[in-house]
């Protein structure tokens, strides 16, 4: 079953809430948070207050994509808001398992992030530990990139590593995500898609998704 992550990130900031809930209508699974401090990534977005304001207005899970140096500092303030997956950047974690336990403490679903360069064995001894894997398929910061295709096999590596240990493990795709970079990573095992521009940059946000969706199922 394939899931939609719509990011907003690419949607209009001065009617955020009502974004949200024209996604939600439209078939969203899941709302995608990106929280950006300008220090890990080259632009600053949006903080706990955010998901704190949405929280009310949607019954959809919220999945809070960290890109912040120092992530263990603000899990509580996330998870307090109502956040109901938190992803962490592998290369912003030094102490990753007790990232993971944090993240648990508070009842959130904890995940792991990779950038397109960071290979898969370095999540191998966590995977017991998390609900989420998300592969970045653009360098993190921005939306509206290019995707980039050399991510796809670490995907199916991991769908491989993730059978042989019987584990279920969601594996989530963020960057560039459209009606035709879906097919390659759903069938390499991916099943969680994160879409900002292909979702809020369209007129029909409904026929958008709807389409997504359909070409990831195949
Ligand atoms: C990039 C963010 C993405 C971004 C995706 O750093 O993590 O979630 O919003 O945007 P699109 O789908 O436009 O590539
Ligand atoms: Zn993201």
């Amino acid at each position: 079953m394939i899931k939609i992550a719509p990011s907003i990130l690419a949607a209009d900031f001065a009617k955020l809430g009502q974004e949200v809930q024209e996604v939600e209508k439209a078939g969203a699974d899941w709302i995608h948070i990106d929280v950006m401090d300008g220090h890990f990534v080259p632009n600053i977005t949006m903080g706990p207050i955010v998901v704190d304001a949405l929280r009310p207005l949607t019954k959809l899970p919220l999945d809070v994509h960290l890109m912040i140096e120092n992530p263990d500092r603000y899990i509580e303030d996330f998870a307090k808001a109502g956040a109901d997956y938190i992803t962490v950047h592998v290369e912003a974690c030094p102490h990753l398992h007790r990232t993971i336990q944090l993240i648990r403490s508070f009842g959130v679903k904890p995940g792991v992030v990779l950038n397109p360069h960071t290979p898969v064995e370095t999540i191998q001894h966590v995977l017991e530990d998390i609900d989420l894997v998300l592969f970045m398929t653009v360098n993190p910061g921005f939306g509206g990139q290019k995707f980039i295709h050399s991510v796809v096999p670490k995907v199916a590596q991991l769908a491989e590593m993730v059978k042989q240990q019987g584990l279920s493990v969601d594996i989530q795709i963020d960057g560039g995500i459209n009606e035709e970079t879906i097919v390659s990573c759903a069938k390499a095992g991916a099943n969680v898609f994160v879409a900002g521009s292909a979702i809020f940059g369209k007129e029909d946000r409904a026929l958008a998704l709807h389409n997504i969706k359909q070409a990831g199922q195949g």
